[in-house]
This record gives C-alpha cells, structure tokens and sequence, in this order.
C-alpha cells in the first residue's frame, strides 16, 4: 500500500493531460477492461494490453495449480509435487485435483471403481484404430480416437448438468490408457488386449500394451510405480499451451471430448507435449558423448535447440524433472541403463555450467528425462506424447470444469491490433499488374 494507502495504480495519459485510477486485484493485478477508459476522444475504442503468446496475460483466476517458477515450486491443490509424488498415486492425485481435495477411503474406492468400470470403449472403435495405417503416429490416432467417443455419447453437451459432466470426466479419464494401448498394439500389428478389471489402472495399461497371448500378465511393480509417478507429475501444470486449447475449445460450450481432442493437438507440438519425443531423436541425433561440443556450438548459433530444456515459467530447475531423474535410477535397476543417459547427463551438466545457458535459464524441464525412461521400458518414441496426454487428461478436465463453472468467464474471443490496409476499391482482374 502506497504513502496514500490506496492500492491502485495512478495512469496520467500525456495525450490528453487526464489521470486515472485503475484499481489492483489480487496483490499485484490489473483487470485489462479497465484500461479502455483511456481515450482520447469520447467515440475512441479505448486502450487494450498487447500481448503476443499471452507471455503476461491472465487468461483466468484458479485454485488448481500452483507454479512459482523463479524457486522451481509445483503444488496441486496446495499440495507440494514431491509428497504426491512420493506418498499417492494417479488416480489419488486425479480425485485431488477434480475434487479439490484428497479423498478419504471409501471416496477413493469408488473413484478407482468408477474409472476402472469404464475402461471399455465401443467395438467401432476398433474398426477406428484398425483404419490406420500401420505407421500412423500414435498422437494422430489417439486424437482422432478421442474425438471419436464424443460421437457415442450425446450426453455429453449437457454440460450444466454436474452429473453428466461427471460421467464424462470418468469416462475419459478411464478410457485414455485404452485408447493409447489400442494405437501402440496396432502400430506392432498385435492383436488388441482387452482391459482387466483386476488390475490397477496402471498396471491395466501396461497390460493392454505388453501382454502377448493368453498368458496373466503381471507387470513389474517397480515399473508400474515408476509409471504411476510419473503420471502423476503430468497431471496438470496450470495455464500451459494445451489447457489454454481445453479452456478456449470449451468456452465455446464444445463437448469434453472435442476440447480435449483439441488439448491433445495442441500438446503434440514439440515445443509442448512433443518435445519427450523431440529429445530422444535429438540424444539419438547427437549419437555419442563426443559429438557434444560439435552439438552445443549448433545451439549457441541456433541451428538447434535444446530439447527437453528451458520453460516460459520455470527459471529455475524443473521440481518434475528432479524427481524423474530419480525415477530414471529405479527404471533402469530393472531395465538395464539406457545408454542415451549418460549423453543426457552430460548435456545438463554443460548446460548448467555454460554462460550461454545460463543467461536464459535452461534447466532441464520435465520432457526432458522422461523420454528416457519410456524408452527403457520399452516404449516406441511415437508413443512419448502419448503418455503425456493421458494423465494430463486429468488436468485439462479439472480446469475445463473450472472454467464452466466460472461466473466471469465466456466464450474466449481475444482483440487484436489491426496493422493491415486500410480501406481500398476492388480491382477487376483485367486491370490489375
Ligand atoms: C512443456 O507451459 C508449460 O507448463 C508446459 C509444460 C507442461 O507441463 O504443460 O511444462 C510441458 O511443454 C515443457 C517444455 C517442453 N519443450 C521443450 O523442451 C522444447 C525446447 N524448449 C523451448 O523451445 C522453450 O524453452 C520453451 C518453448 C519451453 C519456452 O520458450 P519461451 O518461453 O518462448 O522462450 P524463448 O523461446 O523466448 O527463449 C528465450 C531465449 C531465446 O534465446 P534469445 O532469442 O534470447 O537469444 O532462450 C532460448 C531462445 O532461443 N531458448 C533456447 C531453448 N529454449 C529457449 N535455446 C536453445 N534451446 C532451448 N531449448
């Protein structure tokens, strides 16, 4: 609070000579609708924010996520990564962050019995996933194939009714690993396995992946935690690239499945959801420790970037990116060390030592090491994005409902500053140069 105690921000337009008060919100926040006061003329449109990528836009206010990316802080829900990481599981973390709060038992039971009671999709969707090539990348089916569920059920536009909307959430959230192991059976021409109603829903997943022939599969259960904890860490990440898509698909009162469809497309870029995959062909690319230098020189003259590194929030280490680095120590006991890690390691090493890297804050962020553990575990790198998408389906249906539910929002429709022509006569093609 200023020496005058008001907690607002004095503008004087030296257009005009006139000063305003804009009020602050939330400790440090304008409402950019208060800035179209600003004119100079009275029939004016008034003053708007530029803000290209929406670099320090708030698009909401939201009680799901918290980042403070200067201190490399992660929190969902107020709880801090680490202990979920360490102390819960997905489907735990999931009822958390759609909820709001950690269940108690019996309201954990029945979430994991609801999800696990809808892992099942329709018979057509087979005939979907075999319509594919056999090379199809596993994100295009897989969207495709999310977009598809919106088609069996029509329930699906009652979107004020919390009922229905639940119904969806489940469905979803249930249905994604499905989908995914129907894409990855179909790129390796195996037969698809069917969901276990025995099985964790991670284990489940692994299981429609990896079991071969009438056999119980019974996954390794450091790589079935391995694969819990790391759905965990990609739940949700408050406003990324692909839960603005969720958000702003939704606003316009699409179904859950589109918008997430959507999320999903958006996520798939490699600057996103897509750089799992990205790193992996680049340690590939790099080959060995020695064609570093060669590597990191094409960096500084930006014929290359550095995938898996650098974060428009984190400034500091990503907390994710810690944790999978441990998580990687646990895979590889069981699976033999993946030989693309020491190229990794020594890529953050000079990244975290070098001025170039330094100066811009590129800490490894949380795609870079999973791709890694993936692959150990045997996972195609078309797959990586993939097993992104689905626990972050959790993410994007919590702050898809948030913003439903949020009495200021409406269908998203941004300004823009018009730069081109002004107004000009039509000219018959017969006239022009
Ligand atoms: C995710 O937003 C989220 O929360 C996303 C996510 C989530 O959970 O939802 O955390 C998941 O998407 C993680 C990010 C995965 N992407 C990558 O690993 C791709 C590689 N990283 C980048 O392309 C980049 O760092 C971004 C996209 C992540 C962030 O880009 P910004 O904030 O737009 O930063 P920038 O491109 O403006 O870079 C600033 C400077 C530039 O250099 P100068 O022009 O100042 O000289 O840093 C450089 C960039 O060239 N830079 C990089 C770099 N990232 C930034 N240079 C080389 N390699 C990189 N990776």
């Amino acid at each position: 609070m200023g020496d005058d105690g008001k907690n607002t921000l004095s503008i004087r337009d030296n257009r005009t000579g006139r000063d305003y008060e804009i009020d602050i919100h939330d400790g440090d926040v304008i409402r950019a609708m208060d800035l179209r006061q600003i004119k100079v003329d009275d029939g004016d449109f008034g003053m708007m924010a530029y803000d290209p990528a929406f670099t320090n836009t708030a698009s909401t206010r939201s009680t799901i996520t918290y980042i403070d990316g200067e201190n490399g802080i992660l929190r969902y829900r107020g709880y801090p990564i680490e202990q979920l990481a360490e102390r819960s599981s997905h489907l735990e973390v999931a009822y958390l962050l759609l909820k709001g709060e950690l269940p108690g038992q019996a309201e954990l039971d029945d979430f994991v019995h609801q999800i696990t009671f809808h892992t099942y999709v329709h018979e057509n969707i087979t005939e979907l996933v075999g319509a594919f090539r056999y090379d199809a990348h596993a994100m295009g089916m897989v969207t495709s194939m999310v977009a598809a569920l919106s088609t069996f059920y029509p329930d699906a536009k009652e979107l004020d009714d919390p009922k229905a909307r639940w119904i969806q959430i489940i469905r979803l959230v249930a249905k994604l690993p499905t989908l995914a192991a129907y894409a990855y059976r179909h790129h390796r021409g195996l037969p698809l396995v069917y969901p276990e109603n025995e099985l964790s829903y991670t284990a489940n997943f692994l299981s429609m992946l990896f079991k071969i022939g009438g056999r119980e599969y019974k996954p390794n259960p450091v790589l079935e935690r391995a694969l819990d904890v790391l759905f965990i860490l990609h739940a949700d990440h408050e406003q990324n690239c692909s839960t603005t898509a969720m958000r702003l698909i939704g606003s316009s009162r699409a179904d859950p499945y589109c918008s997430l469809a959507g999320a999903m497309s958006a996520l798939y870029g490699p600057l996103h959801g897509g750089a799992n995959e990205a790193v992996l062909r680049m340690l590939n690319r790099i080959g060995s420790v020695d064609n570093i230098p060669a590597f990191m020189e094409g960096v500084k003259k930006k014929e290359e970037r550095l995938m898996g590194f650098g974060h428009r929030v984190y400034k500091a280490y990503d907390p994710r990116a810690s944790i999978i680095k441990r998580t990687a120590d646990e895979v590889f006991e069981v699976t033999g060390r993946n030989p693309l890690l020491d190229i990794a390691l020594e890529l953050e090493k000079i990244a975290l030592s070098e001025d170039y890297f330094v100066e811009r804050n590129l800490y490894p962020n949380v795609d870079f090491y999973s791709g890694i553990i993936y692959q150990a575990m045997g996972f195609p790198v078309e797959m990586f994005p993939v097993l992104f998408a689905i626990p972050r389906t959790v993410g994007w249906l919590a702050q898809w409902e948030e913003m439903l539910l949020d009495g200021e929002q409406r269908i998203a429709r941004p300004r823009q500053v018009y730069v081109g022509q002004d107004a000009r006569d039509f000219v018959p093609i017969a006239d022009r140069d």
